[in-house]
């Protein structure tokens, strides 16, 4: 679940409060648009995997989000706009009612594209009302929940980028997600470790803006004396792995990791492919492209990360590290270009509380088996970044534009 912290514009006068939401809401809603549009209605209904869901059910639950938690609970006489719908586009929460299985999402040919589209413009029009309408007293709870849901549809907007490459990836034909797509550069400037301040630091969120509660409390974290790398792992030096042996070397791995390289055959990063002179393409937004050796390595899993950390004689920071050294200014493209593994479980912060009810599953009720990765990615939508932002995923997954930099302590 998100918690918002009183923000800038919960305290705006009422009118330009109402404005500034209205503005949110389109940009946000208008960006998913955006995103699908270089899809097909065939791209749209794909489902390559359970993980991945097809960019039209991302349409529709992000929408479903808004009718759930907002208009069903905040709008005077609002009318569902398909009582089947909750059921199909329901995500996880339990307390919402029951749900389609999620490996099965891809099996949903009708409702089709142009009744999600309908949707979409029926649970449009109602929070504008809603914007525009709520009385007073009950504005700021309306406007919190409001901005929940706009930064859960950003966090599909991610996913949608990130399922439909995975889906473009097994196509053998492999398809553009966007034939124009460029990768976003990585930053210049000295590479090497940084020494990151040794000490009691605060983590998590503080100040006016908007968080998810995952991020808090704040509380103090013990810095040890150590380095950071100011630069993400390139895929050259991922090469570099490769050609010793990382893949067929049992002693870099973690043990369920040294498994997962032998069940799922990996020999490189995801979506890379050896063509015959030895020349390596990996799957983009743009297409199957050369391995760029500069560019830094996409769609590792936290168990390569960890394997290649040791390969380096380096380790995983943990997030306290990351954050108080991103907190310092000493990262280079901690933001913008890959999610970075740490070594962190993904756990609650000490003294940690779901909210209660439905949108307390948010987050709460992941808090075992899973990586938290911090910064950003390429995919990540404007706006959505943040210091203290907790990204998280099992151990193997690999699907999303996944990186690290390194640590070594002194
Ligand atoms: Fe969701």
């Amino acid at each position: 679940m998100a918690r918002t912290v009183a923000s800038a514009l919960l305290r705006a006068p009422a009118d330009d409060a109402r404005r500034s939401w209205r503005a949110a809401f389109r940009r946000v809603r208008a960006e998913t648009e955006a995103r699908a549009a270089h899809l097909s209605a065939e791209d749209q209904i794909v489902q390559s995997m359970a993980d991945a869901s097809p960019t039209k059910w991302h349409r529709a639950h992000v929408t479903w989000f808004f009718e759930q938690f907002l208009l069903a609970e905040h709008a005077p006489n609002y009318p569902i706009f398909d009582e089947r719908f909750p059921f199909l586009f329901n995500s996880y929460y339990v307390a919402a009612g029951p749900r389609h299985a999620r490996p099965d999402r891809g099996l949903i040919t009708r409702p089709n594209g142009a009744d999600v589209t309908a949707y979409r413009a029926h649970v449009d029009a109602a929070v504008e009302r809603l914007i525009e309408e709520v009385p007073a007293a009950h504005a700021a709870r309306v406007f919190e929940i409001l901005e929940i849901g706009l930064h859960h549809e950003q966090q599909h907007q991610e996913l949608l980028l990130t399922d439909i490459l995975h889906a473009f990836a097994h196509n053998p034909t492999d398809p553009a997600y966007d034939s124009n797509w460029q990768p976003p550069q990585p930053a210049q400037g000295p590479r090497g470790f940084v020494e990151i301040p040794a000490g009691i630091h605060p983590i998590g969120h503080d100040g006016d803006g908007y968080c998810f509660d995952n991020e808090l409390p704040r509380h103090d974290a013990l810095i040890p004396k150590m380095r950071i790398a100011r630069h993400l792992v390139t895929n050259g030096e991922w090469l570099a792995f490769i050609a010793a042996g990382g893949y067929t070397t049992p002693t870099l791995w973690l043990s369920d990791g040294w498994a997962a390289v032998q069940a799922e055959g990996w020999q490189a990063p995801g979506y890379w492919q050896e063509r015959g002179d030895g020349a390596w393409t990996t799957m983009t937004l743009g297409g199957r492209r050369p391995v760029d050796p500069e560019a830094a390595v996409q769609h590792v899993s936290y168990y390569e990360a960890e394997a290649f950390a040791r390969f380096a004689g380096k380790h995983l920071p943990s997030e306290a590290e990351w954050e108080v050294a991103a907190r310092a200014g000493l990262l280079a493209d901690g933001f913008g270009i890959a999610w970075q593994w740490t070594r962190s479980a993904y756990l609650p912060y000490p003294g940690y509380r779901a909210a209660e009810g439905a949108l307390g599953e948010y987050n709460g009720k992941f808090m075992v088996s899973q990586m938290v990765l911090r910064g950003s990615s390429l995919a990540t939508p404007e706006g959505h970044a943040r210091l203290s932002y907790r990204n998280f995923f099992y151990p193997p997954a690999r699907w999303q534009f996944s990186g690290l930099r390194l640590a070594e302590f002194v």
